[in-house]
């Protein structure tokens, strides 16, 4: 039929002498059409159909300027449903992203709760009574503690207990980004403000806004931005690298370190009343040597995660694993315990008793 061709040919078809005409289908010659024509709608990706009319008018014939005309509607009708139907695939799209976040926030939250942090010791739960007492308060939080203590954990519970736990988490380690772009990863950057930055940026102040930002290594921040950072805290507001507008924000700061501030502030590597502003309230990790007794219930817990992750029953630790287990030093913390235990649970075999012979050497030597 007429459609058919038009869709195959993509193709608009004017039709003079509709009742002698061998492609014009009876039902159309029956309604007593003269002239028809035929329009493919056509989208970049396929033809959604067509658009036909007929004349039954002795005196007026279609004309190849009708068949022009009626092509542009055609092609303007066939955009309108295209973009309804694009419209329509970024609607469902979006709501499924948004549900997909909705539970990934939900999971965060639960993997940040403080029943993740575990730990019986006197010295933990002091920073736990504590930690708890200040989520929902507005202070800036300064994170004390050796590497692998677990600042980052006590971040996230702090923020996921607070009244911004549904508002971002954002984290920054100061260390691992160079001095000249950690500003404008801070801050955000205007178009042309340098070369290289071909669009605006927002910083992560911005992204973080009404939320909580984590400065992870703030020791190993440059006094440059230091300045700058302290500036920003002060006046709740920031301008882009580059830029003259004016951004308000709500951003909650929590900070951590490795360092000795104390000792940076006196070489003149920290600024005074940065520190002061951070440290509203400190809140100091001991390392794992000084809080022994949560050995063995974080070696459970490690043991029962691997376990999971990677779909294995072990029986667990021989009692001569775990009393050189409990002698170790553990210079890398609770991220080194957790690191052992991992590595043990992937070399055991299934179902076996986790004994000496697993235990890396410096443990199983120096001990
Ligand atoms: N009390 C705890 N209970 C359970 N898991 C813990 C505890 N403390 C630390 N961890 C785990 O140990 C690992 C290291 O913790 P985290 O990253 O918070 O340490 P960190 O102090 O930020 O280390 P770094 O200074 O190296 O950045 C993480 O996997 C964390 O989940
Ligand atoms: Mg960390």
């Amino acid at each position: 039929t007429l459609a058919q061709r038009a869709i195959r040919e993509r193709k608009s078809l004017l039709i003079m002498d509709a009742q002698m005409d061998s492609r014009v289908s009876t039902s159309i010659k029956i309604i007593g059409a003269r002239s028809v024509m035929c329009a493919p709608l056509i989208c970049p990706q396929k033809t959604l159909g067509i658009l036909q009319i007929e004349s039954k008018s002795k005196d007026y014939e279609f004309s190849k300027a009708d068949l022009d005309l009626f092509t542009g509607i055609a092609s303007q009708v066939a955009l309108l449903i295209y973009s309804a139907e694009l419209f329509d695939d970024l609607k469902r799209a979006n709501e499924r992203i948004a549900s997909e976040n909705k539970n990934l926030k939900k999971q965060q939250k639960v993997q940040s709760s403080f029943g993740n942090i575990i730990g019986t010791s006197p010295k933990i739960k002091e920073v736990l009574e504590l930690v708890k007492k200040v989520s929902n308060a507005p202070y800036s939080v300064l994170i004390t503690g050796k590497s692998g203590s677990g600042k980052e954990l006590i971040a996230k519970a702090i923020h996921y207990n607070s009244s911004r736990s549904g508002q971002p988490f954002v984290v920054l380690n100061c260390a691992a980004i160079p001095h000249d772009l950690l500003e404008s990863e801070l801050f955000g950057y205007e178009k042309g403000a340098f070369t290289g930055a071909g669009e605006t940026k927002q910083g992560l102040f911005e992204v973080a806004n009404k939320g909580t930002i984590f400065l992870d290594e703030i020791g190993d921040m440059h006094p440059h931005t230091q300045a700058k950072l302290l500036r920003i805290l002060q006046e709740k507001e920031l301008q882009r690298v580059g830029g003259t507008k004016v951004i308000k924000i709500d951003v909650r700061v929590l900070a951590a370190t490795n360092k000795d501030l104390k000792n940076a502030m006196s070489s003149g590597e920290f600024r005074e009343d940065l520190f002061y502003r951070l440290n509203v309230v400190p809140v100091h990790l001991p390392p794992l040597c000084e809080r022994k007794e949560d050995i063995p219930l974080l070696i459970t817990h490690f043991l029962e995660l691997s376990c999971a992750d990677i779909g294995k029953h072990v029986k667990g630790f021989a009692q001569e694993a775990v009393t050189l287990l409990l002698n170790y030093s553990w210079p890398g913390n609770v991220r080194e315990l957790r690191n052992v235990v991992e590595r043990i649970v992937t070399l055991a075999p299934e179902d076996s008793m986790l004994g000496v012979d697993m235990l890396p050497p410096e443990i199983s030597n120096k001990s």
